[in-house]
């Protein structure tokens, strides 16, 4: 960004985890603000640079200072062992964790312990225990701890919602939602980390947000399926395809489910990068989105579906040539990380009069992105695990209900009594 913009102060970011999720939504995050910057009317334009970025290896954080080039700034590079730590040695006054979901908790504990405002990647951690953990923190270092759902920022999502908020559309009764990845994504390119995981918790948290921000209500119960023996063992803890349902029941005493069926094991050649469909049925109407099939259907000789896919989805993140005959790399993928910044920019360099611990509360304690919003939706992520942890170990079929006399998160396996507190304060 040239020096005779309007910005007085700069931001300094940290970057955990330099996957695939880091070169989609991340990248042109911090290229398109280090190019132009971060504005906001609560700040004027605040210039932002990635300070710093933390991996296991090193190897994609080199080949990426190699590719930018120019069109990023110096940054170090930190490997295991202690990355994080090392990382958090540096001036930044924000780190973004993008590693895989079963080490957000460390990550984002020790950014904000460092006194780092956080954003964390979906879903934010993996237990109640590990959320109130966090949100105490946070409070306490009076930092911001966000999470990233991309897909409240949809514009299809954006109207579902506007009608349901309108009373356009009347009382949730029951919904369906799929989202299918290819086989790549858990035979290679999740390689390191896939064993003992599934696609629920790395999926179906989009929908499991999308529907409690969308529709709100108290979380009920939870119950959850899977099957296995293509990414691991026919018998063993690492998951192909899972199929969830959440029950929840709202102000009038009436009732919605909801069923999220997920998978990681779609043929490489499938026409879209995803599958994506949901259908959310009221008293007076019936909503049916599809992601995919937005509209576009293209075939190139030889690159479909392989390395350009038959259908795409241009509004999450997409490369252009725009009008102006400039190149750009947008969508709402990159407009929900452009936020977090405008938000901490507005926390440390905020022209109003208030303080910075008046700003960070207006910004969290509720706030839709904030730690604290993800309660329902950790506490639907918690209770699947803990389900299909049961089922590998022969208990198929358990059902977890929330806030109970005994615990906030009960576990019931079929044929015992007895429930098991999976977590014992209220969701
Ligand atoms: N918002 C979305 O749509 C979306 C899409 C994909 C992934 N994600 C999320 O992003 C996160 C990462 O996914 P990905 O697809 O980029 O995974 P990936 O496997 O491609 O990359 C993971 C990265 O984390 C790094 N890493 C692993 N362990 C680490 C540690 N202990 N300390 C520091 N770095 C470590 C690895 O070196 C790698 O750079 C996951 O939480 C996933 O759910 C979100």
């Amino acid at each position: 960004m040239s020096d005779s913009a309007v910005s007085l102060y700069k931001l300094k970011g940290g970057m955990v985890g330099m996957g695939m999720i880091f070169d989609e939504t991340y990248r042109p995050f911090f290229e398109n603000a280090f190019r132009d910057g971060v504005y906001d009317p609560r700040t004027g334009v605040i210039k932002l640079e990635i300070a710093a970025v933390a991996s296991r290896t090193g190897g994609r954080a080199a080949k990426y200072k190699e590719s930018a080039g120019q069109s990023i700034n110096d940054f170090s590079s930190y490997i295991e062992p202690d990355s994080v730590g090392q990382l958090l040695t540096h001036d930044v006054d924000f780190v973004c964790v993008a590693t895989p979901d079963d080490r957000h908790f460390d990550a984002t504990m020790a950014a904000i312990q460092a006194g780092k405002h956080v954003i964390v990647e979906k879903p934010s951690v993996l237990s109640m225990q590990e959320l109130d953990a966090i949100t105490a923190a946070a409070g306490e270092k009076q930092v911001l701890c966000k999470v990233v759902y991309h897909k409240l920022f949809d514009p299809d999502h954006k109207k579902l919602r506007t009608f349901v908020t309108d009373g356009v559309l009347n009382h949730i009764n029951t919904g369906y939602c799929t989202l299918l990845e290819p086989k790549q994504i858990s035979g290679a390119q999740f390689s390191e980390w896939i064993q003992g995981r599934n696609p629920g918790t790395y999926v179906a948290v989009h929908y499991i947000k999308l529907i409690d921000f969308t529709f709100g209500g108290t979380l009920k119960s939870i119950s959850c399926s899977g099957q296995r023996g293509i990414v691991g063992e026919a018998d063993g803890n690492t998951w192909d395809s899972t199929q969830l349902r959440m029950v929840y029941e709202y102000a009038s005493g009436r009732e919605a489910t909801f069923d999220i069926h997920t998978s990681w094991v779609t043929p490489d050649n499938f026409p879209g990068y995803v599958e994506q469909e949901v259908q959310f049925r009221f008293d007076n109407g019936i909503w049916n989105g599809h992601s995919r099939k937005r509209g576009v259907e293209c075939t190139v000789e030889e690159q479909t579906p392989l390395t350009i896919k038959n259908s795409m989805n241009n509004h999450y993140n997409g490369t252009f040539v725009e009008p102006n005959g400039s190149r750009s790399q947008r969508g709402y993928g990159i407009e929900v990380l452009e936020e977090f910044a405008r938000e901490v920019a507005y926390v440390e360099h905020g022209l109003d009069d208030l303080t910075r611990q008046q700003r960070i509360a207006q910004l969290s304690n509720g706030y839709y992105n904030d730690i604290t919003s993800d309660r329902q939706t950790v506490a639907t992520v918690h209770a699947m695990e803990a389900i299909l942890e049961q089922h590998a170990a022969g208990n198929p079929d358990c059902v977890v209900r929330v806030n109970q006399e005994a615990g906030g998160l009960v576990l019931y396996i079929p044929g015992q009594a007895e429930g098991v507190v999976l977590y014992e304060g209220q969701v």
